[in-house]
C-alpha cells in the first residue's frame, strides 16, 4: 500500500487542474489518402457530422471549466483536426511538427506561425522529424517519447535538448497503433494507462518499471482508440467506445467524461489526437476565443 491509497479498496483522490488546449474545426476534414491502417478511401466521410462531433468534444472541455484556442483549418489539409500532431508546447518552449507525410507538411508551417503570433512562447523546428504530441506525451517532468511509425529517434534527443526535460524513447510496434497517444493516455503527472502490445518488449520493461500502478488497457479498448484520451488529473475525456477502460478509470479514481467520434475515428484519430495542450500559462490571449 503506498500513502496515496488510505485504504484497500479505496482510490486516491483526484484533483482536476484547469488546462488550455488548442483545436482546429474539420471544416476541411475527409480521407482522401490513407497514412494509416485506419484510413480507407472507400468509405465516405460525413464532414457536417465529423463537425457536429468535434463541437461535442469542444463543448465538453468548456464544460470542465478549461480553454480552448480555434486555430484556422485550411482547405487541402483534411488531417489538420488533428492538432496534436502540430507541436509540443512545454513552459515557454514550444516545438513546431515535421510531418512525415507530404500528404502533412504544410501544416507543420500553419501550427508554427499560429503558436509565434499567438505568444505561446518561442517556436522551435527540429531537423528531424516529430509529430507533436501525437508521439511526445508530458508526464510531470518527463516526456515519454514514441517512434518507430512517424517520430524519429533523432527528434527525441533534440527535444531534451530544447525543452531541458528528461525524454523517455518508447518503441511502438503495431501499425494500428502508430502514434504514442494512440497506445498510450496520460491521466496525471504520474498516472498512464496504456496497451502492452503495443510496444517492444523493452519498451514494456521500462513502462512497468516507471508505471507500475498504470492502468493496463484491453485489446478491445485500444482498438477503438480508447487511450487517446485527454485527462485533466481527475476528468477524462474519452471515447464512448471503451467500456472496460471506462470501469477501470473509475475504479482508479477519475471521472470518464464520454463523447463520440466516430466520423474522426475514420482518419485514424480520437479525442487526444483532437487536442494540444498549451503549457504556456502567463501569455493567454482571450482574443482567440470567438
Ligand atoms: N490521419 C492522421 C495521420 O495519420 C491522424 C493523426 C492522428 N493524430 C494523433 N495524434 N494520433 O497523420
Amino acid at each position: 500500500m503506498t500513502l496515496t491509497s488510505p485504504g484497500v479498496g479505496v482510490p486516491p483522490l483526484r484533483e482536476a487542474r484547469p488546462r488550455t488546449y488548442a483545436m482546429t474545426p474539420p471544416v476541411h476534414f475527409t480521407v482522401s489518402y490513407a497514412i494509416n491502417p485506419w484510413m480507407d478511401t472507400s468509405v465516405p466521410v460525413d464532414t457536417e457530422r465529423a463537425l457536429t462531433q468535434w463541437h461535442t468534444l469542444r463543448a465538453a472541455y468548456e464544460s470542465l471549466g478549461h480553454t480552448v484556442h480555434l486555430v484556422d483549418p485550411a482547405p487541402g489539409l483534411p488531417d489538420m483536426v488533428y492538432a496534436a500532431n502540430g507541436g509540443l508546447s512545454v513552459g515557454d518552449t514550444v516545438v513546431a511538427a515535421r510531418f512525415a507525410f507530404p500528404e502533412r507538411a504544410a501544416e507543420g508551417d500553419l501550427y508554427a506561425e499560429w503558436f509565434a503570433r499567438n505568444g505561446f512562447g518561442s517556436v522551435h523546428r527540429t531537423a528531424a522529424v516529430q509529430e507533436g504530441e501525437g508521439d511526445f506525451l508530458v508526464v510531470g517532468d518527463r516526456i515519454l517519447a514514441g517512434t518507430g511509425f512517424r517520430t524519429q529517434r533523432a527528434a527525441h534527443d533534440e527535444v531534451a535538448a530544447l525543452t531541458g526535460r528528461a525524454v523517455v524513447t518508447l518503441e511502438l510496434v503495431d501499425p494500428r497503433f502508430y502514434h504514442l497517444d494512440t497506445a498510450l493516455g496520460v491521466l496525471d503527472d504520474r498516472t498512464v494507462a496504456y496497451y502492452p502490445a503495443a510496444f517492444s518488449e523493452r519498451s514494456r520493461r521500462q513502462l512497468d518499471e516507471m508505471f507500475p500502478d498504470a492502468i493496463i488497457a484491453t485489446a478491445a479498448d485500444a482498438a477503438v482508440l480508447g487511450l487517446n484520451l485527454v485527462s485533466d488529473g481527475r476528468n477524462v475525456v474519452m471515447t464512448d467506445r471503451a467500456p472496460h477502460l471506462e470501469a477501470s478509470l473509475r475504479d482508479a479514481g477519475f471521472r470518464p467524461v464520454t463523447v463520440d467520434l466516430s466520423e474522426l475515428l475514420k482518419g485514424g484519430g480520437g479525442v487526444k489526437c483532437c487536442t494540444l495542450e498549451l503549457r504556456r500559462h502567463d501569455t493567454m490571449s482571450d482574443t482567440l476565443i470567438p
